[in-house]
């Protein structure tokens, strides 16, 4: 099977370097593309049926098809590599960027074309030390072979390429919010419409897209819409990045077709449950997404049928939860941490969720009352979509709405009880 993404990836961690990536013929995508009219690489892109790998699944070459184009374009056009990973659970665009980092370079420079960027970020988390360090010798490595800078391979085409070190805090992983952390001020998100492609960076059009995603384009450019479709069992195309943790056998990050089910990816991939735990539901796109139980196994990880199933792909990587695990604890650890993670901008969503979290913690700790359930409940329909001015609100609450409605026993008896059975 082919893993476009992670078939140079290293077994002793040590990074691919330049040489080693033109050898397993890396930057021949970009040659490729060079070749091409800027609008023919995005309809490759869009042909392909790529979708964002940040977590909302937006179609990617449709998301470039909105950048305004032409002698008569706003200049200078950005393109930022939203390297900012700070989803609990998720640690895919790490092991990307650590392990071979000239793959994201290489799909920046080639996106950057499509869209006539001029100038472009890696806003990378502040935590990912090794990362940065990796990703500062490929970029000085890709400029010394003429990959990056003015007239890329005696091309005429121009883009420069910097790495931006975040300050650090979840909200910065949210595009507009990113964009006004890289502008130097508060990291809030803004308003849409206007959408970046159109107005972004410093007012400029700007396409902000996700490290996998990203990593995606040199081998779709090289290899064609035809192959990469292939390498799916969904409607889109393309590998996925999978990763599971929680008490499984081999917790870990997997390059598998897009499609193949949770209980392939638990029970094939992760060794399935450790020491005789009983798997009992699953977040399958990171901390921000509902629970999916039992009668959800045989569900394909992709876009569509994961949001049939009541949850989203989100980042694909899975938080497992088992029988001696309290769900009302593991749901009052990701309240608490999205608790401290608002940007604090709009009230439904500091304080709604500071009050969902101190409730949970009072499950945990015996002092909750009976009443506590039913605030639980409408703090989720309080934080749903279209209530808050932006998505995290939503995404916060959702393993909660989902843990209320799987696991309602659970809940009842820290209320009814006044303890938490599995602290005795
Ligand atoms: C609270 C919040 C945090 C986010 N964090 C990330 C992140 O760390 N990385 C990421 O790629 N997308 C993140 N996103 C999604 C981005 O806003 C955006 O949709 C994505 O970067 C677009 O890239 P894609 O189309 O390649 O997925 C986040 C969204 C929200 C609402
Ligand atoms: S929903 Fe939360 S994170 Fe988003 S703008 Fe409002 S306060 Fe900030």
């Amino acid at each position: 099977m082919d893993k476009p993404l992670t078939s140079k990836l290293r077994g002793d961690g040590t990074v691919v370097d330049i040489a080693a990536y033109e050898r397993a013929g890396g930057y021949e995508g970009l040659r490729k593309a060079l070749g091409l009219q800027p609008q023919d690489v995005t309809e490759i892109v869009k042909r392909s049926s790529l979708r964002g790998r940040g977590g909302a699944g937006f179609p990617t070459g449709l998301k470039w098809s909105f950048v305004p184009m032409g002698a008569n374009a706003p200049s200078p056009k950005y393109l930022v590599a939203n390297a900012d990973e700070m989803e609990p659970g998720t640690f895919k665009d790490r092991v990307l960027m650590e392990g071979d980092p000239h793959q994201l370079i290489e799909g920046m420079v080639v996106s950057a074309y499509a869209i006539q960027a001029s100038i472009g970020y890696i806003f990378l988390r502040g935590e990912y030390h090794l990362s940065a360090q990796r990703l500062r010798a490929a970029l000085a490595e890709a400029r010394a072979r003429g990959y990056l800078g003015s007239n890329i391979l005696g091309s005429g085409y121009s883009f420069e390429l910097y790495l931006h070190v975040s300050a650090g805090r979840y909200i910065c992983g949210e595009e507009t919010a990113l964009l006004n952390a890289l502008e130097g001020k508060r990291a809030h998100p803004r308003t849409k419409p206007p959408f970046p492609q159109v107005s972004g960076l410093w007012g400029k059009p700007t396409i902000v897209q996700n490290v996998e995603t990203l990593c995606n384009i040199p081998h779709i450019v090289a290899n064609g819409t035809d192959w990469f479709r292939g390498l799916s069992l969904s409607e889109d195309g393309g590998t996925k990045l999978y990763g599971v943790s929680g008490k499984v056998n081999r917790p870990g990050l997997w390059e598998l077709p897009l499609g193949t089910t949770i209980r392939e990816i638990l029970e094939e991939h992760a060794g399935g449950m450790r020491n005789g735990l009983r798997f009992r539901g699953v977040l399958p796109g990171g901390a921000s997404t509902d629970f999916l139980v039992e009668e959800h196994l045989d569900t394909p990880m992709d876009y569509t049928q994961v949001q049939k199933a009541g949850s989203r792909l989100g980042t694909g990587t899975m938080v497992v939860l088992d029988d001696k695990t309290c769900p009302v604890g593991m749901v009052w650890n990701l309240e608490h941490f999205f608790a401290q993670e608002s940007c604090g901008w709009c009230t439904p969503c500091w304080s709604g969720l500071a009050w969902t979290e101190k409730i949970l913690l009072a499950m945990e700790q015996g002092t909750a009352e009976k009443q506590d359930l039913e605030v639980l409940r409408f703090q989720t329909k309080f934080l749903a979509p279209g209530n808050t001015f932006c998505a995290f609100a939503p995404g916060a609450v959702e393993p909660l709405q989902s843990a209320l409605k799987y696991f309602s026993d659970d809940f009842r008896r820290h209320v009814d009880e006044k303890r938490c059975s599995w602290r005795q």
